[in-house]
């Protein structure tokens, strides 16, 4: 069997990982395609070197650009790969742009695809990755679902139930596999702080950092935070252009350090041993949901809900006050122990290679009413932002 696996930006490589061990495990024969969308050596070689993946087999060089030019650049560089190997089944990952660009070439020529970490939905069309999900789900004929309530918003969608397989989450699989040696890097120690008074922070959405009154608003918040307790900020590219160009001062002093984009094992040492995380990021709502961080998510909405109904997550507003009243809250206390997530247990990828080589299914009961495309509804509570009204 020939599986192609395309990947392009810094959230794909930790799910890629472990999926790649365990096909390679089972002889399959496995041909990796990086599309370029990040090629900073921090936001990628970083990752596959820390994380034992393989080089890529293809490099297609697409860089930064517009959504379309980016997705057009993905089409067509990859089309050519696609004709040739003829693979078997085409595994994309996650929500970006090369993720739904591979996709839709794969279903114009007939390529199976399957999608690791299908089914999620914020409800918010306003976020490029919200149509990246609801279309690569679309064309994908396997879908691997991190969570129960996936099913349920597929299946709202009209997704007949055949084509899921509730398999848990691909990201714990490398966290489980990491933290041991993310913690002996101790990484908080060479940051100098410890006895887990420090904050992580990560920003880089375009809700956050493109709006300039947002920006502002959050940078309040950090400086603020940061005379509370000391905050460690890896900055995103991203972010840091439109601190630049909006002449935003912020400084790397005090309590505030502006760091360069992490590694993927001194990220989670620091995160690991925070008392608080603060974020736009999908995969830190359930990285601290996995250890039990407290987290707080700088949104009006999440497509993890169960991170904050069974995790440790909370959704706010970006604004100065509601964050600092929010991050006073959740530094006064701790989770006492690990939330236990569904098949949040390092066997995510190992499922997948079955369905793949073994024919086996992991399915899921979902209620037949919730599966009319006319009635789209979920399967949790949604969440709601602290800082509203
Ligand atoms: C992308 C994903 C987002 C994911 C994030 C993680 C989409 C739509 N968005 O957002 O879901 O959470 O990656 O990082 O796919 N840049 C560099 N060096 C790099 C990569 C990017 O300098 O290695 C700069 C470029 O100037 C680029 C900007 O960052 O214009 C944004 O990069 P892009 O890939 O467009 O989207 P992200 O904001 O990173």
């Amino acid at each position: 069997m020939r599986v192609l696996s395309v990947v392009g930006a810094r959230p794909n490589f930790m799910k890629l990982a472990p999926v790649d061990r365990e096909l390679v495990k089972r002889s399959v024969e496995h041909v990796i395609v990086h599309t370029g969308q990040h090629y900073d050596h921090g936001m990628s070689t970083a990752f596959f070197e820390q994380l034992w993946i393989p080089a890529p087999d293809f490099h297609l060089g697409v860089g930064s650009g517009s959504h379309a030019r980016q997705t057009a650049d993905v089409m067509q560089r990859l089309e050519p790969i696609l004709v040739e190997l003829r693979p078997d089944l085409l595994l994309v990952y996650g929500d970006v742009n090369s993720t739904l660009a591979a996709a839709l070439v794969a279903a114009k020529l007939g390529v199976r695809v399957g999608h690791v970490e299908a089914g999620l939905r914020s409800g918010d069309w306003t976020m490029p990755e919200e149509i990246n999900r609801v279309v690569t789900d679309r064309l994908s004929d396997l879908l691997f679902l991190p969570s129960r309530d996936a099913a349920v918003n597929l299946a709202g969608e009209g997704i007949a139930l055949e084509r899921m397989h509730f398999v848990g989450n691909v990201m714990i699989d490398t966290l489980a596999w990491a933290l041991p040696q993310a913690i002996a890097l101790e990484a908080p120690a060479r940051h100098g702080v410890s006895g887990d008074q420090f904050a992580v922070v990560t920003l880089h959405r375009p809700a956050n950092v493109d709006d300039p009154v947002v920006l502002r608003e959050l940078v309040q918040a950090l400086k603020r935070l940061a005379e509370r307790v000391a905050v460690l900020f890896p900055m995103h590219p991203r972010t840091r252009q439109r601190i630049d160009s909006q002449g935003l001062r912020v400084p790397d002093a005090d309590g505030l350090r502006i760091l360069e984009p992490l590694g993927y094992l001194e990220m989670l040492s620091l995160v690991a041993g925070a008392a608080l995380v603060l974020t736009d990021s999908g995969g830190l709502q359930e990285e601290t949901s996995f250890l039990g961080v407290p987290c707080l998510t700088v949104r009006p909405s999440t497509e993890r809900p169960i991170t904050c109904t069974h995790g440790t997550n909370r959704l706010v507003l970006p604004k100065r006050d509601a964050i600092l009243a929010a991050a006073e809250r959740a530094l006064a206390r701790r989770s006492p122990a690990r939330p236990v997530l569904e098949r949040w247990d390092g066997r995510a990828a190992e499922r997948i290679a079955r369905v793949l080589c073994d024919d086996e299914r992991f399915e899921l009961d979902v209620p037949l009413a919730a599966t009319s495309p006319h009635t789209p509804r979920r399967a949790v509570a949604i969440p709601q932002p602290l800082g509203a009204g």
